[in-house]
């Protein structure tokens, strides 16, 4: 099979690292990839953004299945256009990834069908969300409605950092259309773990755990980060935990989307507050965590392109996934200053 994997990420890289193992994969290709991605795939210089440019490329070579890593093409509606013109592709449409996309649908979905959930209002009009303040206890948190390059969402300590939460998405624009909305919710007090299923829209397969470093120094210091590292398995979920999430939370959202009429296939990502009332939904990924992808790449033992088509093609049932028993590690090397500083690229030494 000719596979095009979308992304530039270390989590495309390990993607299209155990992908070239498939003996089912001839050719594989990634757009636009990265100088270590190189490695296992050929480099296609598209931006992930670029639907109109990748659909084309995917006609013209004759692409028989698309892996799309990262949220944004998701949201930007890849998968529907590709099946539109009767390429394949693993990842959700446009309206099931609007999970990730768009926190006040999320909201609504969790109160509508008794997901766990923290409290929440949307709320589109500043002066009525400070106002609402009145009504919440503080810490709160805040969260534009829409993809923010994670920087959308503030945990306010006190009311002064809610009312400028409030006023930089609302008034100010920081955040674009993606904050012309914004979500005002109860803070919920717990551990914080990650979850990760596959799913083919009606079935639901978990992987196994991992959970990342959030913090960017050693020793849990420093600003949070998209992840400086991740470990697998995850000891927080222990197997009742995950079986009271899976009928708690994860059937339940599945079930809601078919209903809705957009199915949701591929991976949902759980991102879990473990409270003393039980596990509650902080929010949902539509993708592989990066760098959580990683370790999960380095422990899965069998293949992974027929369990990605099969959660395209509506058969998960049918292709069970095998783990190695040991740990996997993953350390993410990054520019100095991150995530702070305005990014510089460089070579990374060292390695291997
Ligand atoms: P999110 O992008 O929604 O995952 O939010 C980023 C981080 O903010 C989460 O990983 C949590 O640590 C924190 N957070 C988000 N929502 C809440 C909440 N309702 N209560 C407590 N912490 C939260
Ligand atoms: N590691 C966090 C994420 O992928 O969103």
């Amino acid at each position: 099979m000719k596979l095009l994997v979308i992304g530039s990420g270390g989590r495309e890289h390990a993607l299209c690292w155990k992908l070239a193992k498939s003996p089912l994969v001839d050719r594989l290709y990634c757009a636009p990839g990265n100088a270590g991605i190189a490695d296992a795939a050929t480099l296609v210089p598209l931006a992930q953004t670029d639907i109109d440019g990748i659909v084309a490329f995917a006609e013209d070579n004759a692409i028989d299945f698309v892996v799309v890593g990262p949220e944004q093409p998701l949201v930007l509606g890849l998968v529907d256009r590709l099946e539109a013109v009767g390429i394949p592709a693993f990842g959700p449409s446009a309206a099931a990834a609007r999970l990730e996309g768009s926190k006040g649908f999320m909201k609504d979905l969790c109160r509508r069908h008794d997901i766990p959930t923290a409290r929440y209002r949307r709320l589109s009009d500043a002066a009525v969300a400070h106002r609402y303040l009145d009504e919440v206890a503080i810490p709160v948190v805040i969260k534009a409605d829409g993809l923010a390059a994670g920087k959308g969402v503030t945990v306010a300590t006190t009311r002064a950092m809610a009312e400028q939460a409030i006023d930089e998405a609302l008034q100010d624009n920081r955040f674009g259309a993606a904050g012309a909305e914004i979500v005002i919710e109860e803070f919920l007090e717990g551990e914080e773990v990650s979850f990760f299923v596959l799913t083919d829209g009606v079935d639901a397969a978990p992987l196994a755990s991992a959970a990342d470093h959030k913090r960017a120094f050693d020793g849990d210091q420093g600003p949070n980060t998209g992840g400086m590292g991740a470990f697998s398995p995850a000891p927080a979920l222990t197997p009742e935990l995950e079986a009271d999430v899976m009928t708690r939370i994860i059937h339940p959202t599945i079930r809601a989307m078919a209903a809705a009429g957009c199915p949701f296939k591929g991976v949902l990502y759980a991102g879990l507050m473990l409270t003393p009332n039980g596990p509650k939904l902080i929010e949902y990924n539509v993708r592989f965590g990066d760098p959580e992808c990683q370790v999960l790449m380095l422990r899965l033992t069998s293949d992974l392109l027929p369990v990605l088509l099969a959660a395209r093609n509506g058969r998960l049932g049918d292709v069970p996934m095998e783990w190695d028993d040991g740990h996997a590690i993953s350390v993410v090397m990054a520019a100095k200053g991150y995530p702070n500083d305005k990014l510089q690229s460089g070579p990374i030494n060292g390695l291997g």
